[in-house]
């Protein structure tokens, strides 16, 4: 059971004021296409923005700290391990060894709460209580 989330698919996940812009994400866990899979939001150009922890170059999570993952001008989400660049908005490839984009996540804000949404290939993570 998870409780914060509701029927229709979506689940809160952190108040607005939690992410600045260009600043720190917050992580959440998903399990996409059957597998648990560590996930992280943004705020970028005011808008909130959530991906797969998941670099499309070898599958590795790619925060070079425990949820940085822009760059000094924040303008790029960067992974640590090889230095692939992504778009903050759409995780499109922007440079670097990736091949395609990140995995987005829908997210929605209101009421000062960030919510993402459920798709039939991305679910909760169900934990064993
Ligand atoms: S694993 Fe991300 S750039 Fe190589």
């Amino acid at each position: 059971m998870n409780p914060s989330s509701s029927e229709d698919g979506t689940i809160a996940l952190c108040a607005s004021s939690e992410l600045v812009d260009g600043g720190r994400a917050v992580s959440f866990d998903v399990c996409f296409a059957g597998e648990n899979c560590r996930a992280f939001a943004i705020r970028f150009e005011g808008r909130v923005h959530a991906f797969l922890n998941r670099c499309t170059h070898v599958a590795m999570e790619m925060d070079y700290q425990p949820d940085q993952f822009f760059d000094d001008t924040g303008q790029w989400l960067l992974c640590a391990t090889h230095g692939a660049a992504y778009r903050p908005d759409t995780g499109e490839c922007a440079g670097g060894p990736c091949r395609g984009g990140l995995v987005k996540i829908p997210l929605s804000e209101s009421d000062g709460v960030v919510h993402w949404h459920t798709a039939s290939n991305l679910q909760p993570v169900e934990f064993d209580s």
